[in-house]
């Protein structure tokens, strides 16, 4: 009885071949949408222009500087690209919340003083580089160098910046700051940086997603179908924007009470809808729910209430990634009980140790049903990213009149990387879903970093005689 109780209050989160199907419909319905030349007001895929009309082809060559900001960590980087290699010095800064969050002036003159902290380190206080700025956050782009902010997303909220130009809001802080060396050649989204830093390794490379804090995509789309640039000749690389997706309420029906719960207590509100399914910033939020909902049901630690698993945050995504760590006994049939109770008991006991450091005494049935919550919020997360993707690559093969496509994907983002099925379970429903197409997935190893200087690399040769 206990069983079928679980299965119910899971059952809208296993999502079926044919939900996938019709999420993979609706995207690319969006994506036509978002594409068109009338500002479709309902479109929840804005399809950005990107202004990169192509990949890179290794004759790119110079010293950049590199911003990185909107993942994890905020970056400073100076990009050596030769003929045959490409350098890169790095460092990390934080960027605390009461800055993400608190005036927009106070943000941007903190990157000033980081890149000054990084130039003076690097002894690069002389030097005026040519700067790439990876910006992960929705932006019309009017140009290479000119992007207008759209909308905050991932929980920065930093007053007085959407509607602006990022470009200039870094340049008056420059000002402000007494930087006189300053020259942003090009700002690229994360996506971007990804496929142009994947695509110097793999000439296939047409696509860049991320599946970290946030998620999104980006590829590169025939000239004639974007009705938003003047033009028809080549392509042009497409940020999607489609964490987004479901804004609109086409995806209403796949949304769960935990979404809408997670959803609700966020800072945008109805906002990334989309993302909120599938990224690192939510998932541990969506199985804190599902738990405390088990626990409220008597189903899940004896139904003695759990104080601090009511605390926001408190079960973030990284706890996916360990607790799902394969026991020795997983896929013989019994569902890794002889595992976990014999040679494998070290997972289990990582699992204990997470849930007793949130105050909870969980018994091995316990830990095996916060562990199934979590493969399934995984699971979806992975196949509604798989769906998305599916449309993107038949779109593709569609536009080059192909019976078959082969692409490459460049893929960064710390879900991706740390989850140990993730990206088993994101290939495997891609292949499903789109069966015409072959597509190899390529992890990112140095940052976007590095691509946003690619594309710094070819504005620079565009403005040289
Ligand atoms: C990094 C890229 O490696 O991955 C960033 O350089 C990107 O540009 C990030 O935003 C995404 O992953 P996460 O997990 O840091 O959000
Ligand atoms: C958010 C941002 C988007 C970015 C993604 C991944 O969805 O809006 O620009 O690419 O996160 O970092």
């Amino acid at each position: 009885a206990q069983r079928r109780e679980v299965d119910q209050l899971l059952a809208p989160l296993r999502l079926s071949r044919a939900d996938l199907e019709r999420v993979q419909a609706l995207m690319r319905r969006e994506m036509e949408l978002g594409l068109g030349c009338q500002t479709n007001a309902n479109a929840s895929v804005r399809m950005l222009p990107t202004y990169v009309r192509s990949t890179p082809d290794g004759t790119e060559r110079g010293e950049f500087l590199a911003l990185d900001l909107g993942g994890t960590n905020f970056r400073v980087l100076v990009v050596r690209v030769a003929q045959d290699s490409i350098h890169i010095a790095s460092e990390v800064y934080v960027i605390p919340t009461t800055i993400m969050q608190g005036p927009g002036e106070a943000l941007f003159d903190h990157i000033i003083e980081c890149i000054m902290d990084f130039q003076l380190k690097q002894d690069l206080m002389e030097h005026v580089l040519p700067l790439g700025f990876t910006f992960s956050f929705p932006c019309q782009q009017l140009g290479l160098d000119k992007a207008v902010l759209l909308s905050w997303t991932k929980g920065f909220s930093a007053t007085g910046c959407v509607g602006q130009d990022v470009v200039q809001l870094l340049q008056e802080a420059a000002q402000r700051k007494q930087h006189l060396g300053l020259k942003v050649v090009a700002v690229v989204n994360d996506t971007v940086g990804t496929m142009m830093s994947c695509g110097y390794d793999d000439p296939n490379c047409e696509i860049g997603l991320i599946v970290g804090t946030g998620t999104n995509a980006c590829y590169m789309e025939e000239m004639k179908n974007v009705g938003t640039v003047k033009g028809e000749q080549g392509r042009m690389c497409i940020n999607m924007e489609w964490g987004a997706f479901g804004d609109n309420g086409c995806l209403d029906d796949i949304f769960t009470d935990f979404d809408r719960l997670v959803d609700k207590k966020t800072i945008n509100a109805g906002k990334q809808r989309f993302e909120k399914l599938i990224s690192g910033m939510y998932l541990g939020e969506i199985v804190r729910h599902i738990l405390l909902a088990l626990v409220e049901k008597q189903l899940l630690f004896r139904g003695k209430p759990c104080p601090k698993l009511q605390t926001k945050d408190i079960f973030p995504t990284k706890f996916l990634s360990t607790i799902e760590i394969p026991w020795a006994g997983d896929g013989d049939g019994d569902g890794g009980a002889n595992g976990a109770r014999g040679s494998d008991g070290l997972a289990l006991r990582q699992v204990q140790a997470i849930l007793q450091d949130l105050e909870l005494q969980a018994s091995f049935e316990d830990s095996m049903l916060v562990r199934e919550v979590c493969q399934t919020v995984s699971t979806r997360a992975a196949h509604l990213c798989a769906a998305g993707l599916a449309a993107v690559v038949e779109k593709m093969r569609e536009n080059r009149g192909l019976a078959q496509l082969a692409v490459t994907v460049g893929v960064d983002g710390t879900l991706y990387k740390m989850h140990p099925h993730f990206s088993q379970h994101l290939q495997h429903m891609l292949q499903e879903l789109a069966p015409n197409c072959t597509v190899t997935f390529l992890q990112s190893e140095d940052g976007s970093g590095k691509g946003a200087a690619l594309v710094a690399a070819v504005a620079c040769r565009g403005t040289k005689p």
